[in-house]
């Protein structure tokens, strides 16, 4: 959308991210000038092949980079403020209130001591001031929105009586206790099996109608993009190299990266059935993000690459409307200026 027809601002607006680590073999750049923007009730999916800085986009979002080694620089704003200027203070009243987050590993992000009620209820004193009592009350209201039988038992049980499945059901709930207005779930299913998958996935759609919060959802598995998201970004070696909405991505995928990844693609509105729905193997591999690439980052594994390719690297443009791609060879489709 553009500013001047005045559309209302977005929710969450990234502009030139960088993330970088020092380490001691060099400068890692794991996320590279990555600009996107999220509308509020949105749902938006990140894909690309590990290592390609999903993850490290998420954490720069909620400032959880550890400083040293990481280092942000650019901007983020939320609701037009830009988190990186706050205080670490305001940081954490907006972190688990206005911006929450699923990790992929529930079990590391669940504190084995405490029982769940504990845990769910732990932001809710924080945040919302309520009593031991109400926050009781609160997550067991929380856990049955979650789908957990027996919420009244469940709410006194400690992480590891819990299935894997319904630690996820937990970490949601714990993300959704305060009504945040973004959530970002990193590959919130990787660690369950299948059908598991499927459970939860039903109850993020499920509760993205009844809580409206916008989603960055980060996945490997794109019949969960194609069921869940509205709009995708596709990311390569800490950039993006194409945006679109999903259909749209599907359908016509410009990048040869996104066309390589869509390479056995389900299609649209297949449902979870427990079909493979992973992202497809490119032949090579991905650069590494310590030295600088001149050209397209992608060159290198890129069936179509020519010496253009490897000299001068591709501005991000509008191939379609509302699509982008870096590629100096992706068609261009007549738009309306
Ligand atoms: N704490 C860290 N120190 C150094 N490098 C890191 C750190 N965290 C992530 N990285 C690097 O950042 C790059 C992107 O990682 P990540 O965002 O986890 O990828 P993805 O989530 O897409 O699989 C990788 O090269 C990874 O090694
Ligand atoms: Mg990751």
């Amino acid at each position: 959308m553009s500013s001047s027809t005045g559309a209302e601002a977005p929710l969450l607006d990234v502009r030139n991210l960088q993330t970088h680590f020092r380490t001691p073999d060099g400068v890692n750049r794991a996320v590279d000038g990555l600009s996107f923007h999220v509308n509020a009730g949105e749902t938006v999916a990140i894909v690309g092949e590990s290592g390609c800085g999903k993850s490290v986009t998420s954490m720069s979002i909620l400032r959880l980079i550890p400083e040293p080694p990481g280092k942000i620089a650019g901007e983020i704003l939320f609701q037009g403020k830009d988190l990186l200027k706050l205080s670490d203070k305001e940081m954490r009243a907006i972190r688990g209130n206005d911006v929450s987050m699923i990790f992929q590993e529930p079990m590391t992000s669940l504190n084995p001591v405490l029982t769940v009620g504990r845990q769910i209820g732990e932001t809710l004193r924080l945040h919302q001031g309520l009593s031991g009592a109400q926050a009781e009350a609160k997550s067991i209201e929380m856990l049955k929105l979650v789908g957990i039988p027996a919420p009244e038992r469940r709410v006194r049980e400690y992480p590891h009586q819990l299935s894997g499945g319904m630690r996820q059901r937990v970490m949601i709930a714990m993300a959704l206790a305060c009504n945040p207005k973004l959530l970002i779930a990193d590959e919130p299913t990787t660690a369950l099996d299948v059908t598991i998958q499927a459970q939860i996935l039903d109850l993020m759609r499920d509760l993205k109608h009844r809580v409206g919060a916008a989603i960055v959802l980060i996945t490997h598995d794109l019949g969960v993009v194609a069921e869940v998201a509205e709009r995708v970004i596709v990311m390569y070696a800490g950039r993006k190299v194409e945006e679109a909405p999903v259909r749209e991505l599907f359908s016509d995928p410009k990048h040869p990266y996104t066309q390589g990844l869509l390479g056995a693609v389900p299609k649209l509105g297949s449902s979870l059935t427990g079909e493979e729905t992973r992202l497809a193997e490119i032949p090579g591999l991905v650069p590494s993000l310590k030295t600088r690439i001149d050209g397209c980052v992608f060159a290198g594994r890129c069936p179509k690459v020519t010496d253009l390719c490897r000299a001068v690297a591709p501005a991000l443009e509008p191939k379609a409307p509302r699509h982008t791609a870096a590629c100096h060879y992706a068609e261009k489709e007549l738009m309306a200026a």
